[in-house]
């Protein structure tokens, strides 16, 4: 299991100021000597936190495997193309949201996803797609050659939060959710059961194609157990909470807790 950790909130830090730190680049080596097995960026194409440059600068430099998320953006992919990170993460995006709220549309978008899929291959980039836990995602991602996905587990995340923080008793309350505990952890167990599924399908080998299986997205040191139990999901991506974390305790020990909380040695 890899721990993935997203640095695109130091970057946020930054552009709060609009100067030069704190640099995501120093978080890269800090990131590395903690332990995580790889760094994941989002340039996004408002640029709110992540720059060109930044990628730039962190693909020519980690130590550590680089995974970029990016939007099926012509401009932003034709860039990553001629940087080679070692991996391209399809994300939808939209521009008023906080964070990407939820999987890929494949169907959708399959043709442009299947020409962009066709570019990474041909600049020798690994790719993956951010899906929601659906079989059908699984079944699209298969057909195009994908090599791996990612699963979102925003809504199980969110039903954590709702079950077990105080967020129900903020404004933050996600009033979709604000059931009674019993029917959150049924929600949840749904959730994980879902993952499990998708997991299990995306890396089986029914037909010649099989999948890696990653997972990511509003996972925190309460949650993340469950998540990396989950037989075949190989890595997760984490960024908000460790980042959160950070700001306390600092990077490296908020990453070497996160390995903990993982179960990782
Ligand atoms: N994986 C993907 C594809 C994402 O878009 C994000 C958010 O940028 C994450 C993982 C990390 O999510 P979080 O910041 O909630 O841990």
């Amino acid at each position: 299991m890899t721990l993935g950790v997203n640095i695109d909130h130091i970057a946020t830090l930054r552009e709060a100021r609009a100067i030069y730190e704190p640099d995501p680049l120093e978080a890269v080596f800090i990131a590395k000597n903690a332990g995580a097995g790889q760094i994941t960026l989002h340039l996004r194409e408002d640029k709110r936190h992540i720059h060109d440059s930044d990628v730039k600068r962190i693909v020519q430099s980690s130590p550590l495997p680089v995974n970029i998320e990016s939007a099926l953006d012509e401009k932003i992919i034709d860039y990553l193309c001629a940087l080679k990170p070692q991996r391209i993460t399809l994300v939808p995006e939209k521009r008023e949201e906080v964070t990407t709220e939820g999987g890929l549309d494949i169907e959708s978008h399959y043709d442009s996803i299947r020409d962009t899929l066709k570019a990474f291959e041909s600049a020798g980039i690994a790719s993956a797609l951010f899906i929601d836990p659906k079989k059908e995602s699984i079944f699209l991602a298969r057909e195009l050659g994908a090599d791996a996905v990612e699963l979102h587990t925003g809504r199980y995340a969110n039903l954590c939060l709702m079950a077990y923080s105080n967020l129900s008793r903020t404004h933050r309350c996600i009033k979709d959710m604000n059931l009674p505990l019993q029917e959150q952890v049924k929600e949840i167990e749904k959730c994980l059961m879902e993952l499990r599924e998708c997991a299990n399908l995306a890396t089986s080998s029914i037909d010649t194609r099989s999948l890696k299986c990653f997972a990511g997205h509003g996972l925190n040191y309460q949650n993340v157990a469950q998540i990396a139990s989950i037989p075949h999901i190989t890595e997760l991506n984490i960024g908000h909470s460790i980042i959160a974390r950070a700001v306390f305790v600092g990077l490296e020990r908020a990453i070497i807790q996160m390995r903990e909380a993982m179960c990782l040695k």
